[in-house]
């Protein structure tokens, strides 16, 4: 007997961002492509790309992914495709098109998380399914942007929002569900943890810090991560899409490595004990932190050193779920991004075969 495969189902994809991670995510589409048809049966066409500087850039039957590379590499504006309609901002491409995906990888601070919340939103209430490694946008309102999801029949992941490519949120969330979520710990902020590695070496705060940063894990301003608010960000997602519970900055108390003092610092390694940011999440004892301390042997965040993270939650009837892996890294992010994008549109394709 001879195997048919099925016809590949084309989906239609737009890349709102094309930074290190879109970029990234780009080539693995263009790498991966003969396996995406023969293995998913999946036919992605990009049919916008969109940054800050250039725009909305939209070609309805697919954008030559070579060709956004190739202007990309030669420094000259993704304005310069070919074939192409344009919109001067990307919620104005986006409202004037169609797609099936919208991929988000966009910066969005936290004040606000913009434009990247915008963008989100608009994709969901049109029924367009979303990838994001955002995570402001996630952490300050994951609830609603997965109640929207949930409304307009899309799909919404954000994988790369936590640990990078690490897959823990589909793990603690779809792969859980019916159990419930009682505690989580965890260490969520890979840069902080390479610098209380190496102080445990006996390098100085300093040292440790400028090193990370020469190894390009440390942004050139690192202070979000070591003051705590990359790990509140991200204890936030946590939150919103594990426990289902939105919370705001102010709801979490913050203690970054920066706060520590010489002497903090010295308790901390008392008595073989090792310094961690540790980011909890306690409903039952109203306890949500993200704190600087000493871990002692025997804690399960003890061995996750270097640029490792780590989130242990205690589910009812399962007990301790643990997962650790690599937590940064914009091949992990693309990794993680990547892997959400073909979820979703296995998700979509299953849909149209139905519908058909
Ligand atoms: N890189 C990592 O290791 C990593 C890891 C985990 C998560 N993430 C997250 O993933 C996202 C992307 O990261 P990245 O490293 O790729 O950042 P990046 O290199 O700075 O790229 C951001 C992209 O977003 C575009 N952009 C900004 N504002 C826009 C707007 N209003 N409309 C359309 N496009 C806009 C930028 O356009 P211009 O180039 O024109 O400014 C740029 O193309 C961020 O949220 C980041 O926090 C990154």
């Amino acid at each position: 007997m001879v195997a048919v495969a099925a016809a590949a189902t084309p989906i239609r994809v737009s890349v709102v961002g094309v930074g290190v991670v879109g970029e990234w995510l780009l080539r693995a589409i263009d790498r991966h492509r003969e396996r995406l048809r023969d293995e998913y049966s999946l036919e992605l066409s990009i049919v916008a790309v969109a940054n800050r500087d250039h725009g909305f850039v939209y070609r309805e039957g697919g954008i030559e992914i070579a060709d956004v590379l190739a202007l990309k590499a030669a420094g000259a504006s993704i304005g310069e495709l070919e074939r192409t309609e344009r919109w001067p901002t990307a919620l104005a491409g986006l409202a004037a098109t169609e797609t099936d995906i919208l991929v988000e990888v966009t910066q969005s601070p936290s004040f606000d998380g913009e434009p990247g919340l915008s963008h989100l939103r608009h994709a969901l209430r049109h029924g367009v399914s979303v990838a994001t490694s955002n995570k402001w946008p996630v952490a300050l309102a994951g609830v609603e942007l997965s109640d929207l999801a949930g409304q307009h029949d899309a799909g919404f992941r954000a994988e790369s929002t936590v640990m990078s490519g690490t897959p823990l949120l589909a793990a603690l969330s779809a792969g859980l569900e019916g159990a419930a979520p009682l505690r989580l710990r965890g260490v969520l902020n890979a840069t902080v943890n390479y610098v209380c590695t190496r102080m445990a070496e006996r390098a100085s705060y300093a040292d440790a810090l400028a090193e990370a940063q020469q190894a390009g894990l440390a942004e050139r301003d690192p202070t979000a991560d070591v003051d705590g608010l990359d790990s509140v960000a991200k204890l936030m997602v946590l939150s919103a899409l594990v426990f289902g519970v939105q919370l705001e900055i102010e709801d979490v108390g913050r203690r970054g490595v920066s706060a520590l003092t010489e002497a903090g610092i010295e308790a901390a390694f008392a008595g073989g004990r090792r310094l961690r940011e540790v980011a909890t999440i306690d409903p039952g004892r109203r306890r949500l932190a993200v704190e600087a301390s000493a871990v002692a042997r025997g804690d399960p965040l003890f061995e996750v050193e270097g640029t490792k993270n780590a989130v242990s939650l205690e589910v009812d009837p399962l007990g301790e779920v643990a997962i650790s892996g690599p937590g940064a890294g914009p091949e992990l992010a693309g990794q993680g991004v990547f892997s959400d994008l073909i979820a979703l549109a296995r998700d979509r394709a299953e849909r149209a075969r139905w519908s058909a």
